[in-house]
């Protein structure tokens, strides 16, 4: 590598390491988690591994380890695309299933929900054609529309009347797009409003429901379909990250558009499909997610604990929220990592969220709830906080 290279490696490093956003790798502490996605504990549900894997070694028995062309479905890696031999009838079975959980015509699996917003959000909307955007969408969504060729232009977080005055002044095709509960914020799209907006003006949509699966609705299906606005929405991008406590991701659409997705959706055409291992997972998943009622209130109890036991405090703003998302504002890099450590060293893990990954002035801790949180755990997180 030429010395150039290295000098601007090293000054884009130092960059950061000055403005004290250096991102590392951590391995995770053991410490109270309350920072990852796993929602409802599915990520660490031993009846859900336990399916998975007598799923993937009944299979193993059924189809045994002969040559690819023998047989419909291969054990471990999926060793191809889709459209090449990485598809079968589980991965299509699965989409069938997810097509009907959903209220859908047709869904389509990615590798990961950034896959879906990339594909997706480059793909569809065409030249000429513009996507209105919340401000606070996921990292994802943008670079979609960035490597996309439509034109985008941002409104005002959940803000109706900025999101009227973009569709009225914006000609040709219109595309909104939204997430369902913003995964910084904490706080959900204002859908119905948004919704009559862009039936007004003609706009599709395309909402993320990443951090909202699994965890609204009386079976875990979302915001759109719990509030009966799924059948008008054009896309809809469910990832199995978070509550699902797996890996991928489905958009649910019209079966021309999947089609449509299948022809021109790089990240989707480009990429070997997921493996029989994680199929396993997302279909466990999915087979108990209408039943999880147990850990969807255990969730919402520890999510109205932590809120009914947090004080005001003049070092943050708590971002008014009722989803497991609770973000404390801090202000400042360094500020944030500060009083971060100051909450880990008493053993609960929730993290900082710096500038660049959210506005400068808004880092905040971002706290993450979870249906196995204990009582005590979050008391005593509350009291951590409240005693800074
Ligand atoms: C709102 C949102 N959309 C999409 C993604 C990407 O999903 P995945 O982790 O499956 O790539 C994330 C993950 O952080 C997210 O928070």
């Amino acid at each position: 590598m030429s010395r150039a290279v290295h000098e601007h490696i090293r000054s884009k490093l130092l960059e950061r390491t000055s403005a004290d956003n250096l991102r590392t790798l951590r391995v995770n502490s053991g410490m109270a988690d309350f920072f990852s996605n796993d929602y409802l504990g599915f990520a660490r549900n031993k009846a859900l591994f336990d399916a998975a894997h007598n799923e993937v070694l009944n299979i193993a028995e059924r189809e045994g380890f002969e040559p690819m062309e023998r047989k419909s479905v291969s054990i471990s890696g999926s060793t191809g695309s889709r459209l090449l031999s990485g598809n079968n009838s589980y991965v299509e079975q699965l989409e069938q299933q997810l097509a009907e959980f959903y209220e859908g015509e047709a869904a389509l699996l990615f590798n990961s929900g950034y896959d879906a917003n990339l594909g997706i959000l480059s793909s569809i909307p065409y030249k000429d054609a513009t996507v209105i955007y919340d401000e606070l969408v996921h990292a994802s969504m943008h670079d979609g529309m960035r490597l996309g060729k439509a034109d985008r232009v941002a409104f005002r977080h959940n803000d109706l009347e900025d999101l009227k005055a973009k569709l009225r002044t914006t000609k040709g095709l219109k595309f909104v797009a939204i997430e369902a509960l913003y995964s910084m914020d904490g706080d959900e799209a204002a859908l119905a409003g948004i919704m009559a907006l862009c039936r007004q003006y003609e706009a599709a949509v395309i909402i993320d429901e990443a951090h909202s699966n699994g965890i609204i609705g009386n079976k875990g299906e979302g915001k759109a379909q719990a509030e009966g606005l799924h059948r008008d929405i054009f896309m809809r991008i469910y990832t199995f990250g978070k509550a699902i406590g797996a890996h991928g991701a489905v958009a649910i659409c019209s079966a021309e558009t999947k089609q449509f997705l299948i022809n021109y959706c790089r990240p989707f055409i480009f990429s070997t499909a997921l493996p029989m291992h994680a199929l396993a997972a997302i279909k466990a998943a999915y087979d108990h997610l209408p039943q999880a009622d147990k850990e969807r209130k255990q969730l919402n109890d520890n999510i109205a604990l932590f809120t009914g036991n947090i004080k005001p405090n003049p070092l943050f703003t708590l971002i008014e929220s009722k989803s497991p998302i609770q973000s404390l504002v801090i202000s400042g890099n360094a500020n944030t990592k500060e009083i971060a450590k100051t909450i880990q060293d008493k053993g609960y893990d929730a993290r900082p969220i710096l500038a660049p990954t959210v506005p400068t002035g808004k880092e905040r801790i971002r706290i993450c709830l979870h249906s196995f949180n204990t009582a005590e755990e979050i008391y005593d997180l509350t009291d951590a906080i409240n005693n800074l």
